[in-house]
């Protein structure tokens, strides 16, 4: 973890609420990995106190730009939707641990990597999506939101396979539904299901819905906790979740964000 000053490069509505603020890296800091966070102080005032925690959506090592994709809710994402181009960003990066590659089957099959993204998990999922299809993975993505108005244009952000939900069907070509039953309707028609690794960030009970999948078909899979943060950094207890360990507690900062689904105690 360092604490660096970046450059904006952009800062943009992609969607009804949701921002894409476009950074650059000094050379001195350290790269992200997917499933990794930042936290910003997003003014030198003393409310908003806290820094915020956002995942990286993109990292491109030569040209040292990286991105968050954050949706506009309080404060200090409302504060963040003022920064413009030339104005320094004051981070905490990197943070946390990262999604593990998928492995392979009983068989020796390598596994497929099926990311499930809902609202604000969208921008760490792009950016798995993007590094794995860089490293020859062939991902699907399956991306959900309440509306098509709560969407980006996915193509500009993703260029693996992809699927998208919307709860009311406004997405067209979209699937109607939640995000787990598009993954569904996808893998009825799909010639190997078995070989899928799961990886989820969005609303818990999305990511449990995809725990819950994935559990009953014998699937790994991963999903990235969003708590409220306090120090970020491990030290103040403030991010727990429940876990099936001995601890019974793990700091989502510090242990995570990234989890096995059946390690976290799904409420
Ligand atoms: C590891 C991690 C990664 C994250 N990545 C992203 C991201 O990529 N994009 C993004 O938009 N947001 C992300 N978040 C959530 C983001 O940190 C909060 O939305 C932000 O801190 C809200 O700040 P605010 O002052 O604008 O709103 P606040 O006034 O602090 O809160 C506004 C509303 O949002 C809720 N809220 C605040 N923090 C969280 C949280 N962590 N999880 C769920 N609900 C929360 C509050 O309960 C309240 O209802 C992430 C959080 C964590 C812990
Ligand atoms: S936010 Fe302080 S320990 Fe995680």
């Amino acid at each position: 973890m360092q604490h660096i000053r970046a450059n904006v490069i952009s800062n943009r509505e992609i969607a009804d609420g949701y921002y894409e603020l476009e950074f650059i890296l000094p050379d001195t800091a350290q790269a992200p990995l997917p499933g990794q966070f930042l936290t910003v102080r997003v003014t030198d005032a003393n409310v908003p106190l806290l820094r915020r925690p956002f995942a990286f959506s993109s990292w491109d090592e030569p040209t040292r730009r990286a991105a968050i994709i954050y949706q506009k809710r309080g404060s200090a994402t409302a504060i963040l939707t003022g920064a413009g181009e030339g104005d320094e960003l004051d981070l905490l990066s990197p943070l946390g641990n990262s999604f593990p590659d998928p492995g392979v089957t009983d068989d020796g099959s390598q596994r497929r990597p099926v990311l499930l993204a809902g609202g604000i998990g969208m921008g760490p999922m792009f950016y798995l999506a993007e590094d794995l299809s860089r490293r020859g993975h062939r991902p699907l993505l399956a991306v959900g939101a309440r509306s098509a108005s709560l969407l980006p244009e996915i193509s500009g952000y993703s260029s693996v396979e992809t699927i998208i939900a919307t709860d009311d069907g406004s997405y067209p070509g979209g699937y109607a539904g939640n995000v787990v039953a598009a993954l569904e309707a996808f893998a009825a028609a799909d010639g190997s299901p078995g070989t899928y690794e799961l990886y989820a960030c969005g609303p818990e009970v999305m990511m449990k819905a995809a725990w819950d999948w994935a559990q009953m078909r014998d699937l790994p899979c991963w999903v990235s906790m969003e708590q409220t943060m306090g120090c970020a950094v491990g030290a103040c207890m403030g991010c727990v979740v429940q876990v099936h360990d001995d601890r019974q507690y793990a700091r989502v900062c510090a242990e995570g964000p990234v989890f096995p689904g059946g390690y976290i105690k799904w409420h």
